[in-house]
């Protein structure tokens, strides 16, 4: 346990209140982050895509859920080939999401709630529009280097790249470039340059790029395609190695083709987030006031997400985001594997440092449509109810799911670069569609009557307005769990995490002196009855409901033995000691 940690536990037991400055200091320990995926989060000026002013608007729908923290994907100016995750100058707000202007009251407006504005850091590439990309094409002294060039190989008498990498969104991670005469790496799309880390100015050039947000008010950054950043260092001759194949995997433009030992977690990667950690306790320095904290996106082996956090002589990311659940659970998962994956983490979580839990995002099929509809409660109880970080993708506090998008709308590249037979497979669209606010036209997203995206046919049925009436609703369910984790038991408390055979997941959360509270969740279509007695320890014999769902026929309050705890189908509650 870390020291704040303890002096908390103390405190606590002694019924002592901290003083409000050392408690709030590192608030992203317990925090509620919600993503905001922007461009379909609020339209405030009736051009159907969403914008900063939208949310400024929302901020208060925000705090009624109980968000401490937002992280908006990109806001910055793009041609939007990745809406937004191809950024042209890294420094202006783009003008379809507003205005500085409108960023600073987005800012200041968020400080008098007390929610903190994360943005998105996408250091792995820019926009081939970028003003760095165009002088580096030019040949530019002092951005030459910037990226990545290669005049490639001469086979035969013809030209090839350097080397057979294939991108993540389909194809060549080389393109050539006319004016250069010669190739330039992408990682994704060829409007998305991969920046030249080795080069010591890009990285200083990225580092004035979170300073300059940070002073702007920004409470820190999910740092984008980390496992991205570094290419394995190319030999004396300037030549890189060739990935091996995937076996079982035939089409040579996928990106399972190869395996990707030299393009992705190269060890200099986890270097260079402690380098951005530095960057943030600096500004922190300068500025004072809460921790500034960098959230870290990689989809990697454990091992390597561990080490983000940091090591003895280095500080990392404070929240790499924990995947295990979201990228290894499908529809016929078990309560073993769930407890498995929960326990991955939480075994291998280096001392001092705190869990968080991630089920969806803007790249990821939503969790209704992936796990089923009937077990997003029981997803939000994970997430809300496992110590440390909750993070939820906007709409799954109201239980928002994938959206049908047909091959002629679709407008995802990593779906476009595809083709009709598997765009469905690839497409990020359906997870990406306007936010339902209300039953009104487009869903009270916007005022227009079309949307970048089209609205999810069932939206009358699920949206913010209707699900505030009723009591069991997903959102009204969110609120009760997010209530919960004010309890000093979710603060500080320990967990035990049980499978009760394949169909039931429980756990229990703790703290010396305080109430006990345990989750039960049944995944499944069989009524189950389970002896909680016998397997949490310290428990009393009887056991009060605090949060029910649809499916319970007990009510909030409600008494029940311990010894058997009946569970409906696809039941989710959370019980207390009495
Ligand atoms: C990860 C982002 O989440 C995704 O949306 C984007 O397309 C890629 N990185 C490239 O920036
Ligand atoms: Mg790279």
């Amino acid at each position: 346990m870390g020291a704040l940690a303890k002096i908390l536990t103390l405190c606590c037991v002694l019924g002592l209140t901290l003083p409000q400055t050392l408690a709030e200091k590192d608030w992203w320990r317990t925090a509620q982050l919600y993503q905001i995926y922007p461009r379909s989060f609020k339209d405030s000026d009736g051009d159907g895509v969403g914008d900063l002013n939208g949310v400024t608007q929302q901020l208060a729908y925000l705090k009624e859920i109980g968000i401490t923290a937002t992280w908006l994907s990109p806001i910055f100016t793009s041609p939007m080939a990745d809406f937004g995750y191809d950024v042209a100058n890294l420094t202006e707000i783009d003008p379809l999401f507003g205005t500085m202007e409108d960023f600073d009251a987005l800012v200041a407006r968020a400080k008098q709630l007390d929610i903190k504005i994360i943005l998105d850091f996408v250091p792995n590439h820019t926009s081939d529009e970028c003003d760095w990309f165009i002088r580096s094409a030019a040949g530019e002294e002092e951005y030459k280097d910037f990226y990545v060039w290669h005049t490639g190989k001469v086979v035969n008498g013809i030209r090839q790249p350097p080397t057979s990498w294939i991108s993540v969104f389909r194809g060549a991670t080389w393109t050539w470039h006319e004016g250069r005469q010669a190739y330039y790496l992408h990682q994704f799309l060829p409007k998305q340059p991969d920046l030249n880390y080795r080069n010591p100015k890009v990285v200083e050039a990225m580092k004035d790029v979170l300073r300059f947000w940070l002073r702007k008010g920004a409470s820190g950054f999910r740092i984008d395609a980390v496992p991205h950043v570094f290419e394995v260092a190319a030999d004396e001759d300037g030549n890189w190695p060739d990935e091996p194949r995937n076996e079982g995997v035939d089409d040579p433009e996928d990106y399972e083709y190869f395996q990707h030992i030299y393009t992705t977690n190269q060890p200099e990667t986890i270097d260079l987030v402690y380098q951005f950690r530095k960057v943030i306790e600096e500004i922190d320095e300068e500025l004072g006031g809460d921790d500034r904290i960098l959230l870290s996106e990689a989809y990697a082996p454990l091992d390597i997400l561990m080490q983000y956090y940091g090591n003895s002589t280095h500080n990392g990311s404070h929240v790499p985001f924990n995947f295990e659940l979201l990228a290894n659970i499908d529809f016929d998962s078990d309560a073993y594997h769930y407890a498995q994956l929960i326990h991955n983490w939480l075994d291998n979580l280096p001392e001092g440092q705190v869990a968080n839990w991630v089920l969806g995002n803007h790249d990821r099929s939503r969790i209704g449509s992936r796990l089923g509809a009937d077990r997003i409660d029981a997803t939000n109880m994970l997430i809300l109810g496992l110590p440390g970080i909750a993070v939820n993708y906007q709409g799954e506090e109201i239980g928002m799911t994938d959206v049908f998008i047909s091959w002629s709308d679709t407008v995802d590249p990593q779906a476009c670069q595809s083709n009709e037979q598997e765009f469905e497979r690839l497409t990020r669209d359906p997870v990406r569609t306007p936010f339902q606010w209300s039953d009104e036209q487009s869903g009270g997203f916007s005022d227009s009557a079309t949307t970048w995206l089209p609205l999810a046919d069932d939206y009358k049925l699920v949206n913010v307005k209707r699900e505030r009436g009723i009591p069991l609703s997903h959102l009204n369910i969110h609120k009760q769990l997010r209530a919960l984790r004010d309890e000093p038991t979710y603060k500080q408390g320990d967990v035990t995490i049980q499978a009760i055979g394949p169909n039931v997941l429980a756990f229990k959360r703790s703290l010396a002196g305080q109430k006990s509270y345990i989750t039960v969740i049944n995944l499944n279509d069989d009524v189950e009855s389970v002896n909680l007695d016998t397997i949490f320890t310290s428990i009393s014999s009887q056991l009060q409901y605090v949060v029910v769902n649809d499916k319970s026929v007990r009510r909030k309050n409600d008494l029940t033995y311990a010894n058997s705890v009946l569970l409906m189908p696809k039941e989710a509650v959370v019980l207390s000691t009495v």
